[in-house]
């Protein structure tokens, strides 16, 4: 059963992106100490998912991080070439993943055109790959919120939102660049046991009311329509929290 979802705000984005950071770090090192096997987390595009990866890796704690059991994924991504700035992949690269140990084969890219015949080919490549080495849930599921409500990339009134019985879905015709994407499934980031939305900006304070409000349906706010199995925390800045009403701050 999933509980309702917890609010915690944070001053600013930097604040907020640190203690997304130092709590990142402390999950993953509690889970590495309860059991021997694989941590999945799927990480996710956009500033404030960077951002947090880069607090992240600058805590001096982060080599209490067994780094050859964590593995890689991502919610969305780009479909563009490898090494374009532009893909998800880079830009969380250029915050954390080139400095920290992991083995490149935790790290569980999405194909772009330059190793994928379509979209539709890279999807299902990275479904059959979550299938084989995740099989159960993801154990951390990030999420940046768009000020449309959009997570991964999974965009209001898009088809896309209504793909079932995979892990992965093509999507074209994105309304944020670029056009074409590929994404995990409502199903699939649904199977986690910790859901983090991670938001900053004043631009985002509808979404996230919206998304918190219980009647909202996720064809209309598609961060409305993921739980965590154990946990859903929004992790907010102030300007983002602005129209959510009595929640707890630090
Ligand atoms: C992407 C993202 C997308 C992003 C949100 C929030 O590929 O663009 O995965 O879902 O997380 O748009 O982005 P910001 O944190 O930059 O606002």
């Amino acid at each position: 059963m999933t509980a309702s979802p917890q609010v915690e705000v944070h001053p600013d984005k930097q604040t907020l992106a640190d203690a997304a950071g130092a709590r990142l770090l402390l999950v993953i090192v509690d889970a590495q100490a309860r059991h021997d096997g694989p941590v999945h987390l799927v990480l996710t595009g956009g500033s404030m998912g960077s951002a947090v990866l880069a607090s992240f890796g600058a805590m001096p704690d982060n080599d209490a991080i067994h780094w050859g059991r964590i593995h890689l994924w991502w919610g969305d991504e780009r479909y563009l070439p490898a090494g374009d700035p532009d893909r998800n992949q880079t830009q969380n690269g250029a915050a954390l993943l080139e400095s920290v140990p992991i083995p490149a084969a935790n790290v569980h890219a999405v194909a772009g055109p330059d190793s994928s015949a379509s979209a539709e080919a890279s999807a299902a490549v990275y479904a059959q790959a979550v299938a084989e080495q995740v099989g159960g849930s993801f154990d951390i599921v990030l999420l940046g919120v768009g000020s449309d409500g959009h997570i991964a990339s999974l965009f209001p009134h898009h088809p896309a939102q209504r793909t079932e019985g995979t892990a992965a879905v093509a999507v074209h015709d994105s309304p944020k660049p670029p056009p074409d994407r590929v994404s995990l499934t409502f199903e699939r980031l649904g199977r986690a046991r910790q859901v983090w939305f991670l938001v900053s900006g004043a631009d985002k304070a509808q979404a996230v009311s919206a998304a918190l409000a219980p009647e909202t349906d996720r064809w209309d706010v598609p961060a409305s329509g993921v739980k965590g199995q154990d946990l859903t925390i929004w992790l907010l800045d102030a300007p983002a929290a602005g129209r959510v009403g009595d929640v707890g701050r630090y």
